[in-house]
């Protein structure tokens, strides 16, 4: 039976990537706007918002084993609502699987959001599944979020349909939200203690934008954003190979607040399954990219996707990307096994492999990145760099924050979060470096 009754408190649960988790952010800071509290455990929460990904078919399956599980400590059910991009992609199919879930809500509609809890609360499920993105960015509410680091969506949506992606269906066409909205969010980020920014985006390096009548580009916005004085670091997550632009290249070699950091997806090795992955680029012109950013900025760390065992792929289309994944050298990287998702191409293509397949290949190219990242790790230790202090360690008087090349570094010592510390990188762990404290940097 669905809820009815007015919640006063809640949790979103994120299951995405950082602009799902972005959404979060946001629809917490919405709900909080309408005077609900945020809970500090599931079981407190009135309202408990589902923020969900689509993205391969595991992380969609968790919904209706997560709405299963929630109650609250008096035994009851939350009210629940599924956010993101299942919601957007199976909302029907959720409402009709899932008496307990009270509102549906997409991506792009969830502005809405209160209206809907309001329904809810006088016993009415209903389903926003609206597509607006710019809509939806105007109706919000200013930032609260306080912290060091944050994100800031500043590109939504997808053109490409790359032929195993469900993005450019859960998250609609491209769009690029407005220059002023943006420096203004960034604004009130900074003056809530943010001292770093990532921008985000499925492509964010195809944001556009205009200052007055003078077009702009992705690089000009991060050139605006380095000159808020409060921000030290700047970030950004996607971009594509094909929207890397020469401006983007040089402001890595211009900018001295633009982190040496470039997270570019390959997602294949073989010229031929890149084709059928409508990635349109080749492993070639993927290998030219990264040596041009190496050339504008010598310690850029590279990171990249890979998805093992696509439609089609041989055994020596696989080796192709391990060798690539040699020539490149990875900081770090994301791998997945092909996950089939419904209605795009690739789910309907010949030559789906069997699972086994799938698990070997992915076994050994996570050998290949693991080995490189511990390299990259280990080649960093005596290195001496800027840490921006993000939150407190597990262990009394430890503090955890990152290196320029987004490396977890963990240390000890007096300081307070958003403190810039210079460090010298000691010892070296597959995913995080213990670092010795040197001084603080005065901000
Ligand atoms: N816009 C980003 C990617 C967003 S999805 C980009 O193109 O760079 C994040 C990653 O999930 C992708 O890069 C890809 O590696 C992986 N992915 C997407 N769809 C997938 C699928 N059907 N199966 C397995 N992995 C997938
Ligand atoms: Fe998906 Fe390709 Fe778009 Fe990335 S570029 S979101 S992988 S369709
Ligand atoms: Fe997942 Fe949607 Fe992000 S499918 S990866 S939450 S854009």
């Amino acid at each position: 039976m669905p809820h009815s009754r007015t919640p006063q408190t809640f949790r979103v649960k994120s299951f995405g990537c950082q602009m799902n988790v972005y959404d979060g952010e946001r629809m917490g800071e919405l709900l909080a706007e309408q005077g609900l509290r945020a809970a500090a455990e599931d079981e407190d929460a009135d309202l408990v918002v589902l923020n969900t990904c689509h993205i391969r078919e595991k992380a969609a399956e968790k919904v209706y084993s997560d709405i299963g599980r929630l109650k609250k400590t008096d035994g009851r059910p939350p009210m629940i609502a599924v956010a993101g991009c299942v919601a957007q992609a199976e909302g029907e199919e959720i409402m009709a699987r899932a008496p307990a879930v009270s509102m549906v809500v997409g991506p792009q509609a969830y502005h809405r959001l209160p209206q809907l809890v309001q329904a809810a609360a006088q016993g009415r499920r209903s389903t926003d599944t609206d597509m607006p993105a710019a809509t939806k960015f105007a109706a919000l509410p200013e930032r609260r979020r306080t912290g060091a680091s944050a994100f800031l969506t500043i590109q939504e949506g997808c053109d490409k349909f790359c032929t195993y992606c469900v993005v450019p269906y859960t998250r609609g066409a491209e769009i690029s939200r407005p220059f002023d909205d943006l420096l203004q969010e960034a604004e009130k980020l900074v003056e809530n203690g943010a001292r770093e920014i990532t921008l985000l985006g499925q492509n964010v390096n195809a944001w556009t934008g205009n200052d007055g009548a003078q077009p702009l580009a992705f690089d000009h916005l991060i050139r605006e954003i380095a000159k808020l004085p409060e921000i030290k670091r700047i970030r950004y997550t996607t971009s594509h190979p094909n929207d890397v632009t020469e401006g983007l290249i040089r402001a890595h070699g211009e900018i001295e607040k633009l982190m040496p950091f470039l997270h570019l997806p390959v997602q294949s090795g073989s010229d031929r399954v890149l084709k059928a992955m409508n990635r349109s680029h080749t492993s070639d012109s993927y290998l030219r990219l990264i040596e041009r950013f190496r050339a504008a900025r010598p310690d850029i760390a590279i990171s990249g996707d890979f998805i093992v065992g696509f439609p089609g792929e041989t055994d020596a289309e696989f080796e192709e990307t391990l060798q690539l994944i040699d020539e490149v050298g990875y900081a770090q990287a994301f791998s997945f096994k092909y996950s089939p998702r419904p209605g795009t191409p690739a789910a309907a293509m010949e030559g789906q492999l069997p699972r086994e397949v799938m698990d070997e290949r992915l076994q050994r190219l996570q050998t290949a990145l693991n080995r490189d990242q511990i390299a990259f790790n280990q080649a960093s230790t005596g290195k001496r760099c800027k840490v921006l202090v993000e939150r407190k360690g597990k262990k009394p008087g430890q503090w955890l924050g990152k290196s320029p090349w987004l490396q977890s570094v963990f240390f000890e010592g007096d300081v307070k979060i958003g403190d810039m510390v210079q460090v010298e990188l000691a010892e070296a762990g597959p995913n995080s470096i213990h670092g010795r404290l040197l001084e603080t940097v005065p901000a």
